[in-house]
């Protein structure tokens, strides 16, 4: 008990101090705090279709081709610039863009991307230099974020190019921060592809960190250009991930490929379910003022959607790995399960899940919707089982 009024403030302000320090110890940052990402945050990208092939015409014609496509309605918002925007700085240390490229500026592309009722993202690097060799943010943090801000900035990608013995933690706390002390609520997406194992420490740093290097166009394998990587590759470095993932803070396995011709149609259905099971942001990566009715089919799926955006913001762990048949299952608000039988051969395998596996007493009766058909499958009990084409997954809700 306090016996003396000054000691008494003395000790509850140690107290206080010291719980204080104690929770910096454990949460570095005042990070996430913005509010933004309570679900895996929906958009486009540049960089998967076009790389440092960009200017301001694109980046228009796919805000517009958002909205006409119904892309928009199906839930995306962000449209994101990645690399190769940037020009120089001014002698003020002010970033400017690429002049020839980008000629009505930031502000009017920001300005446009709103006017069509979404929202707008931009790329830097925490190094020196972007991986596409413009300047990066390093040394110039806080002057970039205001000047995000001022623009009109929603969405910031910050990529690890080019920064030598930078500690990645310190980093991208930097940028955090900085984002923060611009007054803006900027959702913060970092690149860091997973090297310092960012789930055990950005949750109050970033809204998502990326798990590995880049995806590659391909069902699985290793991209001749060494450092991209299969869509299954990806998919096995998730395992074990799914406990860092929640509402404000996503681990990202990277942007989605789906239409950009290197997997089949039914590979890409693969791919968007199981991104949706891996409560991945929802990135799609190619161009969609040319996209395929099939494309918009898969990418605008809103039972698949609803299972990534679900609001329990529970990531889907392995239930099953025999060889080539694997089940992936997440809890879904209401006591159900989404659950993806993945049949990574070439011939079609019956795959079955069971309730043990789901944490389901067997005696339970469940209905059991297919999100790629719609349709209803028959009630089940004790098990689901299913025949999976192969290269394919057969994706469903599960509700007792
Ligand atoms: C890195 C990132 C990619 C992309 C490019 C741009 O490879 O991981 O997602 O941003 O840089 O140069």
């Amino acid at each position: 008990m306090c016996l003396r009024h000054a000691l008494c403030i003395t000790a509850v302000l140690l107290t206080t101090l010291n719980a204080a320090a104690a929770r910096n110890a454990e949460e570095p940052a005042v990070g996430t705090a913005n509010g933004l990402a309570l679900t895996p945050p929906m958009g486009w990208n540049s960089y998967n279709k076009f790389a440092c092939n960009i200017d301001e015409k694109i980046i228009r014609q796919e805000a517009d081709a958002m909205v006409s496509s119904g892309m928009r309605e199906a839930g995306y918002r962000y449209i994101v610039i990645d690399d190769c925007w940037q020009g120089a700085r001014d002698r003020n240390g002010n970033i400017h863009p690429d002049p020839k490229r980008f000629a009505s500026g930031v502000k009017a592309l920001a300005d446009y991307v709103h006017s069509r009722g979404l929202k707008f993202g931009i790329y830097s690097d925490a190094g020196e230099k972007t991986c596409g060799g413009r300047p990066g943010s390093r040394g110039y943090e806080y002057q970039d974020a205001r000047q995000y801000a001022a623009w009109g900035v929603d969405y910031l990608k910050y990529d690890w190019c080019n920064t030598g013995t930078q500690d990645a933690q310190a980093s991208y706390l930097t940028m955090s921060q900085a984002l923060q002390a611009s007054g803006r609520p900027i959702l913060f997406s970092m690149c860091e592809w997973g090297n310092s194992k960012p789930w055990l420490w950005a949750r109050n740093v970033g809204n998502l960190w990326r798990t590995t290097g880049d995806i590659y166009d391909a069902w699985e394998g290793i991209n001749p250009n060494g450092y991209s990587i299969g869509m299954l590759n990806i998919l096995d470095m998730q395992v074990g991930l799914a406990p860092f993932a929640g509402p404000g803070h996503w681990n990202d396995p990277d942007m989605l490929e789906v239409g950009n011709g290197g997997m089949t149609e039914s590979e890409y259905k693969a791919h968007f379910s199981l991104w949706a099971m891996l409560a991945a942001p929802l990135i799609s990566g190619n161009d969609l003022a040319t996209m395929s009715e099939e494309t918009k089919a898969i990418l605008a799926n809103q039972d698949v959607i609803a299972v990534d955006q679900d609001p329990l913001g529970t990531e889907a762990d392995r239930v099953v790995k025999d060889g080539d048949y694997e089940v992936w299952a997440r809890p879904i608000k209401g006591g159900g399960r989404a659950v993806v039988l993945l049949n990574r051969s070439t011939r079609p395998h019956d795959i079955t899940v069971t309730w043990a596996e789901l944490n389901y007493p067997d005696g339970l009766r469940a209905a059991v919707h297919d999100l790629w058909t719609h349709k209803d499958r028959t009630q089940a009990q004790g098990a689901f089982i299913a025949s999976v084409e192969g290269h394919s997954v057969v994706m469903v809700t599960i509700k007792p």
